[in-house]
């Protein structure tokens, strides 16, 4: 089964990234035929700045490696080193109805927020429907606001193939992270745009400080506290083992213990995670060719593929090349 996931450079990841998408596309490496890559060609509908998209993009490589992928088990490149898929972006296109991406919800989001609205962040789905066909693609691990964008992609699938009246793209299927909701440090939902967020690689002080900033309630120290209601709490259920969880909701519901402590208790389990990844990151960082030699040899894997799929793609709409 092949599985195949785009991750945005959009910038320094935090911890809600890693426990809401990069931990399982990281476990499912082990079990299926695993595409990913870095959405480079996405990001420049908002960054337009060609030293921060490049540094993003190596970032991206480096978190991944830092936090566990193993680049014998799975691939991990950049979009852009599979230049076809902007090809058959233009396939797609003219298949796509603009009523379809006019319903595109993320679109709308997106405008609101202050993204400009141009023309390649309207068709930013099709892009994004090239890159999830273009390698037969089975199942995409997304998060729930990306589920819209699979939908088109299946649209678009069929549409080809109808047109065409052929076979060449094969349905994919949505398949959605876990509905985690990693709190933040305000309790709200983990973002970057929130500015609640535990940064994977800061140090260890500066993660420390923070998660002692955590917001809790004001219940005495003596009194029994409810572990549910608690943000602390909400962040060391998804770090640490079940037997650890239980200790703390036990000493949660005792009373006697303050909030202080089961701060101090996260940012241990938060250490523990992050220490050994800060550590293995330092390593790569001083070693530049690993990284890209990593970055190019997926790639070209990734490309010997997608070349394939996109030869019965031109030659089942008449696009005559001289490569074919
Ligand atoms: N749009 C995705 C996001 O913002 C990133 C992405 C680009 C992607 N192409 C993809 C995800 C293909 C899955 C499949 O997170």
């Amino acid at each position: 089964m092949r599985v195949l996931s785009g991750i945005q450079p959009s910038g320094k990841l935090h911890l809600g990234n890693y426990l809401a998408a990069m931990k399982q596309h990281i476990e499912l490496e082990e079990k299926h035929d695993c595409y990913y890559f870095i959405a480079n060609y996405h990001a420049l509908t908002t960054i337009q700045d060609a030293p921060t998209l490049v540094a993003n993009t190596r970032d991206v490589a480096l978190d991944y490696l830092a936090m566990g992928f193993d680049p014998t088990k799975a691939l991990l490149f950049r979009q852009s080193d599979v230049p076809e898929v902007t090809e058959l972006t233009w396939l797609l296109s003219v298949v796509t109805g603009k009523g379809l991406l006019d319903r595109a919800t993320s679109y709308k989001d997106k405008v609101a927020r202050g993204i400009a609205a141009s023309m390649g962040l309207f068709s930013y789905p099709i892009l994004m429907a090239a890159d999830i066909l273009i390698y037969h693609s089975d199942v995409v691990p997304v998060g729930k606001d990306q589920v819209q964008h699979i939908e088109m992609a299946q649209d678009m699938a069929t549409h080809f193939n109808m047109t065409f009246k052929c076979e060449v793209f094969k349905r994919p299927e949505a398949k959605l992270n876990e509905a985690l909701i990693v709190p933040g440090l305000d309790g709200q939902k983990m973002s970057k745009s929130y500015g609640n967020a535990v940064s994977l690689f800061d140090d260890a002080k500066t993660n420390r400080k923070r998660i002692m900033s955590i917001k809790t309630d004001s219940t005495p120290l003596e009194a029994p506290k409810d572990p549910e209601r608690c943000t602390v709490f909400g962040l060391y259920k998804l770090l640490a083992t079940p037997a650890e969880t239980q200790a703390l909701e036990q000493r949660y519901r005792a009373g006697g213990m303050g909030y202080g402590e089961a701060k101090q208790m996260l940012a241990d389990v938060v250490e523990r995670l992050l220490g050994p990844a800060r550590e293995r990151r330092a390593e790569l960082v001083k070693d530049a060719d690993y990284v890209e030699d990593m970055l190019r040899t997926a790639g070209r894997r990734a490309r010997e593929t997608a070349r394939a799929v996109m030869e019965q793609a031109r030659a089942a709409c008449g696009i005559v090349t001289a490569r074919n």
